[in-house]
């Protein structure tokens, strides 16, 4: 049997200490479980989103829950003011910010004809302008400070698939994986790193709300979508999230990781549908078309 658990943490205990993390959209899902994760390794925390008092009620759960130190902050991605005040209060708390993690997003399942342009314009503003906004905001203040420093966003599998349903979404995020990749080749001479996660589908109320459609769940079986037959647990995911922002990632840079049980690929292969067929049908197949010796 073996000694580990996909869904123990991974890290050395203090492997985050003196180190300071911003997580957008931080209060709740993946963000929220990765922040947690981080101030157990001895991360400080810093955590925005919208609502004012879902990001306070969050700041001091964590705080409690981990003995950690976490700033909570409203603040509206999209807007290039807000995103400033929020690195000044941390940079002001914490003395100075060390990684980013670009994690907030806007999604919602609807044909692309019935989208109105606002609809169009509030996600994709949410997923890119946010993700490029908190990331040009962080690193102008690194280089300007000479500090290296470490930038994570949270990608999806369409980003280079493109999906059907969710268009806003899919152009936002492969749009976060061009900048990753541009800014990587760019921004590493200052010690400046950026890669992507790419997950496939981890259970949280913010997604599960607004894309899986009630009564069309069964379309989403993890067992026929997911060769490895299951949902993602947060704490496989907020290992990788930790391990690509922290040190012992120090030669990663303008990497998109995949963490998906192998879905994307699943759906991808022309002839992986034949998972459908069962033995007795591949012994009638193969008595009909194996050529014969
Ligand atoms: C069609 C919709 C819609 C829907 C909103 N709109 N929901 N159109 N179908 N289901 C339209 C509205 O009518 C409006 O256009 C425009 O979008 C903006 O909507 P508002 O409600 O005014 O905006 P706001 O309150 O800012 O909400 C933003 C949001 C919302 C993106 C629409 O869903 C949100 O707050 N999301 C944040 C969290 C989230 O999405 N989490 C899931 C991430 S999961 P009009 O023209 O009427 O003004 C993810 C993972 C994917 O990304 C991969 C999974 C495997
Ligand atoms: P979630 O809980 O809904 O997280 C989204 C967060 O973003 C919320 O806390 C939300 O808070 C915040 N947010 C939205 N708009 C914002 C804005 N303009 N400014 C600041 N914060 C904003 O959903 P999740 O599933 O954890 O998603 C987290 C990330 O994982 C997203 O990038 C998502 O695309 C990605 N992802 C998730 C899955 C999955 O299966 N769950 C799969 C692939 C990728 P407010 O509403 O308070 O602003």
């Amino acid at each position: 049997m073996s000694p580990v658990k996909h869904t123990d943490g991974m890290l050395k205990p203090g492997t985050f200490d003196g180190k300071t993390v911003v997580i957008t959209g931080g209060g709740t899902g993946l963000g929220r479980s990765v922040g947690h994760y981080l101030l157990t390794l001895g991360a400080n925390l810093v955590i925005c989103g919208r609502r004012q008092q879902v990001i306070e009620k969050a700041a001091a759960e964590l705080a409690q829950e981990t003995g950690g130190k976490v700033l909570g902050q409203a603040c509206d991605v999209r807007q290039p003011d807000q995103v400033e005040a929020l690195l000044s209060a941390a940079f002001e708390r914490f003395g100075a910010v060390d990684c980013l993690l670009n994690n907030a997003a806007g999604n919602f399942i609807c044909p692309t004809e019935r989208l109105s342009y606002n609809a169009v314009n509030t996600v994709v503003d949410i997923v890119l302008k946010g993700t490029y906004n908190c990331t040009l905001a962080l690193g102008k203040r690194w280089i300007a400070d000479r500090r290296a420093g470490s930038v994570l966003s949270i990608g999806t599998t369409y980003a280079w698939t493109g999906s059907g349903y969710v268009l806003p979404s899919a152009m936002g995020k492969g749009g976060v994986l061009i900048m990753t990749r541009s800014l990587a080749a760019e921004w590493g001479k200052y010690g400046i790193r950026l890669n992507v996660i790419a997950p496939g589908p981890f259970p949280t109320e913010g997604a599960w709300s607004r894309l899986m459609p009630p009564g069309l769940d069964g379309m989403f079986a993890s067992e026929k979508r997911i060769p490895l037959g299951r949902l993602g647990e947060h704490q496989e995911l907020a290992n990788l999230a930790a391990y690509l922002l922290s040190e012992y990632s120090a030669y990663i840079t303008g990497t998109c990781v995949t963490i998906d049980g192998g879905e994307w690929l699943r759906g991808a292969g022309e002839f992986n549908a034949l998972e459908e067929v069962t033995s007795e049908q591949w012994d009638a197949l193969q008595a009909a078309m194996k050529p014969k010796k």
